[in-house]
């Protein structure tokens, strides 16, 4: 079956017969308590992954970047992050509401901050300046199309934050699409960060979750912040058991999204359209319409009467996301129609 291709984003995906299957069988406890087995299994393997001392199960990665953020830093501290990141642009700016932090943005338009401007924001103390007290980095960079951001890269910057003395967070809510994009361990990752947040229900295909993986001391203030955000859950081993599920069964076919994600990037350029290459691509592909063709909301109305679903993430850039419901087939089909719709006469 084609239709519907739901191309808006990795978090779209159902939960499969097994993983469904997982969650049923799930054995439960009060995790506020520290009494769920299902949770601290995934725990426990989060921290195995991430070759850290102990992770905390949060209900979203916003909650598990918010978390984070709150257990770095204290009220008036500067937050160095990125123009284009997701905690700037889509958190509903929870660490200036919550945590009275201060943003101090940095131009992360190639995926990552340079290590100058990381440089750059840390002044010496002084009455008229917040204090920097964490940079934050984002791979793979969503809003800069998907791309994955090299080990090379990423260590120039997290060193440079070292010699300024500032601890680093890492919102990887697509980490292992990242490390997968370069045929690495995501360990090359997560072992130079302090903290990271890991989505469960975007490319690894579970409902709900994320993990944060630290120090053991970092993850018990980490708990006392989720409880303070009204984070603490039950009976969640319900929910762990699929994110459990999904660490173990879908980290390597992830690739076949990023393979997805290029076929319709191949189909998308043949017929025209101009997509983007900014880095190494993962499983998302951003193209512009031109000039002549529909803008992207009339695109996608015309897509959506065809079954084909995606986002706008400009008046004429927009965003397709491939993941574990969508078919090699789909891929092609979906991009075959978009390709149609553009040209088609208004
Ligand atoms: C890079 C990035 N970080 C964090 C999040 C937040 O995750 P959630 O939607 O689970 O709050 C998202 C969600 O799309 C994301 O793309």
């Amino acid at each position: 079956m084609y239709f519907p291709i739901d191309l808006k984003s990795d978090t779209v995906t159902k939960p499969s017969e097994e993983m469904r299957r997982a969650m049923y069988e799930a054995e439960v406890g009060d995790d506020v308590y520290s009494e769920d087995p299902t949770v601290l299994r995934l725990e426990e393997k989060a921290a195995e992954i991430t070759g850290k001392e102990a992770a905390l199960f949060a209900v979203s990665g916003t909650m598990g970047n918010l978390v984070s953020l709150l257990s770095h830093c204290n009220r008036g501290d500067g937050v160095i992050i990125g123009t284009y990141s997701h905690i700037n642009n889509y958190e509903g700016g929870g660490l200036s509401a919550l945590g009275g932090l201060f943003p101090m943005l940095v131009d992360d338009s190639s995926g990552i901050p340079s290590p100058e401007s990381i440089g750059e924001k840390c002044l010496p103390k002084n009455v008229h300046y917040a204090p920097a007290r964490l940079l934050c980095l984002e791979n793979t960079h969503n809003k800069c199309g998907g791309i994955a951001v090299s080990p090379e890269r990423f260590a120039e910057t997290v060193e440079k934050a070292k010699d300024m003395g500032l601890p680093v967070h890492l919102d990887g809510a697509r980490l292992f699409n990242a490390a997968l994009a370069w045929g690495a361990d995501i360990s090359v990752y997560t072992s130079r960060v302090d903290s990271v947040q890991l989505c469960l229900s975007k490319g690894l295909g579970a409902p709900v979750g994320s993990v944060i993986c630290a120090s053991s001391d970092f993850i018990d203030r980490a708990r006392h912040w989720r409880k303070r955000v009204g984070g603490g859950m039950r009976q969640a081993g319900v929910i762990a058991a699929a994110g459990l599920y999904a660490l173990d069964h879908n980290i390597d076919r992830m690739i076949e999204d990023h393979e997805n994600a290029k076929r319709i990037a191949y189909i998308l350029q043949d017929g025209g359209l101009a997509v983007e290459e900014k880095g190494r691509q993962t499983n998302m592909v951003f193209f512009s319409i031109p000039e002549n063709g529909p803008t992207a909301s009339t695109l996608i109305d015309s897509c959506a009467r065809r079954g084909v679903y995606f986002t706008a993430m400009g008046e004429r850039r927009v965003r397709l996301v491939t993941h574990l419901d969508v078919s090699k087939e789909q891929a092609v089909k979906a991009a075959e129609i978009i390709v149609e719709e553009v040209k088609k006469p208004e």
